[in-house]
């Protein structure tokens, strides 16, 4: 079958490098891809939100299925417009509806899917401008530190996290009447604090059966130890060694089920990832946030570590019988280091010409922000390259990602070194 995965960075890169090696897979796209989604598809130079160019692509290309990588697509509502017309409803998407994915593009339509279905979050309440005044007397009555979240898609800069009252007041009068993120903060929701340490689950769904994929751990900070500012995220392990067995049954009974029970209830068909950002608080788990696709860079641990012919589950997805199919997980623990522009996540140039890469073919590089310009891959994004390896357990995985990134080098490179410190 011929297959398009939708997208530009690490994430697609994995996924494409996956279902390569699947016996199904015929001819593999990425679209719009990057340097290293084009040594095993050929990237397509289209927009993720240009669906009429997307649907051009399909059409040209005769692609069976269709793998949405990032989330805006899916909130802008792709697989609805594969749907709605006649010439592509007969092909596969992976990747929720609209209505579905507003778990992801609204914080308040998350909340109250939770609510509803008694899944463990923090305690919330929302405001818009008209409820401004609420909205502080709420802070005032509220205990420090203050969390503010933005309620629409704000490339993860929606969560302010604010110890002082005063500030607190402050920012959600921003948000709310001066637009400080866009159109994403008209609404404002409100949460408990909650304090612990925060982990990645993934869940594939067909919209009835459902398996839970390896849990990851990511480091957002762009410093070591945790400091600094957010980024996309610099680097992630799989499996989380604080998730027990015992852990893992609490998220299972009192998180996942309901959640796949939940969008059944609520008449929300779901063909894709459910990816569910939980904080361990004590013993218990509660969400953070719903995602409606898989995690950058959780994904560079988390597919690497599954033994199936990946492909062949997706088709179990689309074909509503992944009841069918069993996972097989590879024991080893995975480490992914990611390597950053100089300056990211504030400023940063792009173009800086990447050598080292020839000499470690066959280990697992993922690009993120790279380009191929004639004979040389150059950077092109903030986050650039994704190094993957397998160990006994994550300290020798993350090691082995140092020895590899070693022998890269391109003008400001800069990574994390104490991926996993915490653990
Ligand atoms: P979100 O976009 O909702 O995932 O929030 C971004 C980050 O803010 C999370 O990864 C957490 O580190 C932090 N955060 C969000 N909500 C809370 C909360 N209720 N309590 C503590 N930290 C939070
Ligand atoms: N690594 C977090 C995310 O993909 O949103």
């Amino acid at each position: 079958m011929n297959v398009l995965v939708i997208g530009g960075g690490g994430r697609e890169h994995t996924l494409c490098w996956k279902i390569k090696q699947s016996k199904d897979c015929d001819q593999l796209f990425a679209a719009p891809g990057n340097a290293g989604t084009a040594s095993c598809a050929t990237n397509l130079p289209i927009d993720v939100n240009d669906f009429e160019g997307i649907k051009k692509a399909v059409l040209a290309h005769d692609i069976q299925l269709v793998i949405v990588g990032p989330e805006d697509p899916l909130v802008n509502g792709i697989h609805d417009f594969f749907l709605k017309d006649p010439l592509l409803s007969s092909v596969g998407v992976i990747g929720p509806q609209k209505e579905a994915a507003t778990l992801e593009g609204s914080k308040a339509y998350a909340k109250a899917f939770m609510m509803r279905h008694n899944i463990p979050t923090a305690a919330y309440a929302e405001f818009t401008s008209e409820t401004l005044a609420e909205g502080e007397a709420f802070l005032e009555q509220s205990n420090p530190p203050y969390v503010l979240k933005a309620d629409g898609l704000a490339a993860g800069k929606g969560v302010l996290i604010i110890d002082d009252l005063e500030t607190a007041k402050r920012e959600l009068g921003e948000m709310l009447l001066e637009s400080k993120f866009g159109a994403a903060s008209k609404k404002v929701v409100i949460e408990e604090f909650l304090a612990g340490i925060e982990l990645s689950c993934f869940v594939l769904t067909d919209g009835s059966s459902y398996l839970t994929l390896p849990m990851a751990k990511d480091y957002k900070r762009i410093g070591e130890g945790d400091t600094g500012l957010n980024t996309g995220g610099m680097g992630a392990i799989s499996p989380v060694p604080f998730v027990t067995e015992e852990f893992k049954e609490k998220i299972e009974t009192q998180i996942i089920k309901p959640t796949i029970e939940g969008l059944k209830k609520d008449n929300l068909p779901f063909k894709g990832f459910v990816f569910i950002g939980l904080i361990k608080v004590g013993e218990e788990p509660k969400v953070i946030e719903y995602n409606v696709r898989m995690g950058d860079p959780e994904t560079e641990v988390v597919i690497p570590r599954i033994k199936n012919d990946f492909l062949a589950i997706l088709k179990a997805v689309n074909e509503e019988r992944l009841d069918t199919v069993t996972l097989e997980i590879d024991s080893s623990a995975a480490a992914t280091v990611m390597a950053v522009s100089g300056g990211y996540p504030e400023a940063y140039e792009k173009g800086k010409t990447i050598s080292g890469l020839k000499q470690l073919d066959g280990k697992m590089i993922f690009h993120a922000g790279t380009k191929q310009e004639g004979d040389s891959i150059k950077t092109s994004g903030g986050r650039v390259l994704a190094i993957t390896s397998f160990g006994k357990h994550h300290q020798e995985a993350v090691k082995s990602s140092y020895e590899i990134l070693s022998k890269i080098k391109y003008e400001g490179i800069n990574y994390r070194s104490d991926i996993g410190f915490d653990l």
